[in-house]
């Protein structure tokens, strides 16, 4: 089982850019940033990842973002990403990005979008990884700066796919964003959000998603399950729903795997997925091995799961229908 997922051809679709920063990365970028660690080897600061659910966890990751500094930096940070993904048998990548956590620090958004954008094109060229960036707007800082961000982006249109909100949900609704998400549709872009597992006023949250910002997509959304009418939606609109195991380990104390199991009985369009790896310490193919022992997943499991995500992604039909072929075609011959 464990080969059969790490070979299968897969698409991520919720991985945070700056949630693939590993230790090592830290410390080079540190170093020639000449930025002082407060920690002397990378295990020292592994060890210190001590997150017991979500702003725990964006304390430290926001910290830890403090050593990208230039082009060349996010440069790095992606290419890193993508090779690992690329090792993985990850054939495509919808890549989130904070940009208001590093213009907060005085980076420059072109800067973090052009170090980016060149990786994506680079990889895509030379290790055959095609990806795809969604801007994510952080929902604890105020909807004009969401809107100023969105503005900045809007040279770059053609290097985006989409539109994201991430951070810390508590007391931050997506109803806060409905001007910058309305905007956001009137440039093209897709839109999704994340309603992280038991966070307050869930149901409230996934029901605005749903019906006041018309996303195309949520980002975790388990707890949907618990309303008919929001999980009958999501199924009947056909939206994707990013789960990742590994990280709701780490801030809700469970893989979810029943909740996974609960939501392919009912024919959602669920995918797996590994949020901010380098924290969480396991990349896509450990998320589904974790998952597969504890839920007791078989090879047609996983293979809807992996195929939900090339069917949710945000690429034109035919692309989809190149990469579900390529599935196909590793299942036929894996059976042989
Ligand atoms: N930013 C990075 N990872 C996140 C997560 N799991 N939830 C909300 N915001 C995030
Ligand atoms: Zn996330």
């Amino acid at each position: 089982m464990q080969d059969f997922i790490e070979n299968i051809p897969k698409a991520e679709l919720h991985v945070h850019l700056e949630g693939t920063l590993e230790p090592e990365l830290s410390f080079r970028l540190a170093q020639k940033n000449a930025i002082k660690m407060p920690y002397t080897t990378p295990e020292e600061l592994i060890s210190a990842y001590d997150f017991t659910d979500l702003p725990s966890f964006l304390a430290i990751y926001y910290a830890g973002m403090d050593v990208l500094r230039t082009e060349q930096d996010f440069y790095d940070l992606t290419w890193s990403y993508l090779n690992k993904a690329r090792s993985q048998n990850i054939l495509y990548a919808e890549l989130f990005f904070d940009p208001q956590a590093h213009t907060s620090r005085g980076v420059e958004f072109k800067t973090v979008i052009t170090g980016i954008h060149h990786a994506q094109r680079d990889a895509e060229e030379k290790l055959g990884i095609k990806s795809q960036l969604i801007l994510c707007f952080l929902r604890d800082m105020s909807a004009e700066s969401a809107m100023e961000h969105l503005m900045y982006a809007e040279p770059y249109l053609d290097w985006i796919v989409g539109v994201g909100l991430d951070s810390d949900e508590k007391d931050n609704p997506p109803l806060k964003f409905a001007d910058v998400f309305a905007k956001a549709k009137t440039f093209g872009l897709k839109l999704t959000m994340h309603c992280d597992v038991n966070q307050n006023n869930t149901h409230d949250h996934i029901a605005q998603c749903l019906d006041d910002i018309q996303v195309d997509r949520i980002d975790h959304g388990v707890n949907s399950l618990e309303k008919a009418a929001l999980w009958q939606t999501i199924k009947t609109k056909k939206l994707g729903l990013t789960v990742c195991p590994v990280s709701n380990r780490f801030v809700v104390q469970s893989l979810t795997s029943k909740e996974i199991r609960q939501m392919l009985d009912n024919q959602m369009l669920v995918t797996i997925n590994s949020d901010d790896p380098a924290y969480f310490r396991a990349y896509l193919n450990e998320n589904f091995i974790e998952l597969q022992s504890e839920g007791d997943f078989s090879e047609s499991d996983i293979i809807t799961l992996v195929t939900n995500a090339f069917k949710v992604a945000w690429l034109p039909e035919q692309e989809k229908g190149f990469y579900l072929d390529k599935v196909q075609h590793y299942v036929e011959s894996y059976s042989a």
